[in-house]
């Protein structure tokens, strides 16, 4: 018997006596019995301390025992099916308890309801609670399954420069600082450049990391600093991107409908519609979602309704009009096809069509939106530099990423998949911001 149990594990002990190292999240009383529901980082079980098999003193002292206070606890596991927790349905009997620090009284994050402007301020102590802690346990899940579908299939991890020259997505959602004598760095929107030049290294590549954005987006979609992870691929058109990105997204959910259950199962997570996602997704063209569009613009008798989804060729979808979009789908969806000047300055042209870009998004079920942005690159150097100088971005900067086209170019392609939003998809949570430990939004960066 190790000297402590992980409460995860719990259904391993059954009949036996085990001793679990935690913190005390709740505490009830009734007569001859307190109960305790006891969390140790891997889970939550209730311990049942009855006044004839524990001392008297530690009896009075059990109580009394504010929240948070840090307990080793003895005891046997028996198997009860009512007993509360994550995992639950095992409940411990207490015959010893050492109480290592008692917790101050006043404990900010009582068991009440809190608004989400105290929540976040309180957010060190949020986590604690079972629902941030089952969503954030979800995340590394989440995580781990990417490098793993990757790292299997291939893919070589590459890390990309946080602190960059220029602007890749646009150049109003850059942080900029100083930087010595070379002027000004901006804090990195994606590592995807760099990762054009990786894959003529190793062919297939990922960028990991965290990803910075002033988004004046005040949405429950957009966090200023995200994490994305960034597949790129040579000798990859469209086609065989979408491919890509339907296996992996695939694998995240299996492997978390598999590892992480006990965690939905607490946040009430319908997991009959994560089960029933798997490839290959449904693909529109861009030209045939502005026609649905119009046509349920044209049925929608709501006037306020009609104006919300107004749109013509050329825009880009906001929230409304992907939710509308999406309402007949129960799989994620891939949108391929943008106009071009929507989208960034890299996407490769349409064939015969330049107002169009060989671009797609993948947007989730259920109204989270999109999930993953990719697309071909411009292989033709010439092209390249056109597009360049038509954004108005400085040639001299992008001379490396110019010669990835005039030393072996090929068609490769790419995408990104943002880690808050699919992690806030797959937990069916409201707002993007419980999807990562520390939020950073425009109006947050505490604590
Ligand atoms: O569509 P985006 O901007 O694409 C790129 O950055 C490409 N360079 C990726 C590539 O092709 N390598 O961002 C990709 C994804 C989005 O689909 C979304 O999931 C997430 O990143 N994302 C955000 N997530 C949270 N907050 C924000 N402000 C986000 N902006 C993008
Ligand atoms: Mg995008």
């Amino acid at each position: 018997m190790p000297d402590s149990i992980r409460v995860a594990d719990i259904a391993q002990y059954e009949g036996q006596e085990v001793t679990v190292k935690g913190w005390v999240y709740n505490r009830t009383h009734k007569g001859k019995l307190v109960f305790l529901l006891v969390r140790d980082g891997s889970g939550f079980v209730q311990c049942v301390a009855f006044k004839d098999d524990i001392e008297e003193s530690m009896f009075d002292q059990l109580i009394r025992l504010p929240q948070e206070s840090s307990v080793v606890i003895t005891g046997s596991v028996r198997a009860d099916k009512r007993a509360p927790g994550v995992p639950g349905g095992y409940e411990i009997g207490v015959k010893q308890v050492e109480i290592l620090q008692e917790a101050g009284q006043e404990y900010p994050m009582s068991l009440k309801e809190h608004g989400v402007d105290f929540a976040l301020d309180n957010r060190h102590l949020w986590i604690r609670m079972p629902s941030q802690w089952a969503i954030l346990r979800i995340r590394a899940t989440v995580m781990s399954a990417v490098r793993e579908w990757l790292d299997t299939n291939g893919f070589i991890a590459m890390d990309t420069p946080i602190l960059t020259p220029v602007a890749a997505e646009g150049t109003t959602t850059l942080f900029e600082t100083e930087y010595f004598d070379e002027g000004k760095a901006y804090l990195a929107q994606t590592g995807q450049l760099y990762n054009e030049a990786n894959i003529f290294a190793f062919g297939k590549v990922y960028c990991f990391g965290p990803t910075f954005r002033a988004e004046k987006s005040k949405t429950r979609r957009h966090l200023t600093e995200f994490w994305m992870v960034e597949p790129e691929i040579a000798f990859c058109d469209l086609d065989q991107l979408m491919e890509i990105e339907e296996q992996m997204i695939t694998h995240i959910i299996q492997r978390v409908l598999k590892d992480r259950s006990a965690e939905l199962k607490s946040l009430e997570r319908d997991t009959e519609k994560l089960q029933k996602i798997k490839p290959p997704f449904p693909r529109i063209s861009y030209d045939e979602a502005v026609k649905t569009l119009a046509d349920i613009r044209e049925k929608e008798m709501d006037r306020e309704k009609k104006e919300l989804l107004d749109f013509e060729w050329g825009m880009d979808f906001g929230a409304p009009h992907e939710t509308e979009l999406m309402a007949h789908y129960d799989q994620p969806l891939f949108i391929y096809g943008y106009p071009t000047e929507v989208k960034a300055f890299y996407m490769e042209p349409w064939p015969d069509r330049p107002e169009v870009s060989k671009s797609v998004d993948l947007l989730a079920p259920e109204g989270y939106g999109e999930i993953c942005g990719g697309s071909e690159r411009i292989s033709d150097p010439d092209l390249l530099l056109k597009r360049i100088h038509e954004h108005d971005l400085p040639v001299e900067a992008f001379k490396w990423y110019l010669e990835l086209r005039q030393f072996g170019s090929v068609t490769h392609s790419g995408f990104g998949m943002g880690v808050e939003r699919v992690v806030a998809w797959i937990c069916g949570i409201e707002h993007i911001r419980e999807a990562i430990p520390f939020p950073r939004t425009i109006k947050r960066v505490y604590p």
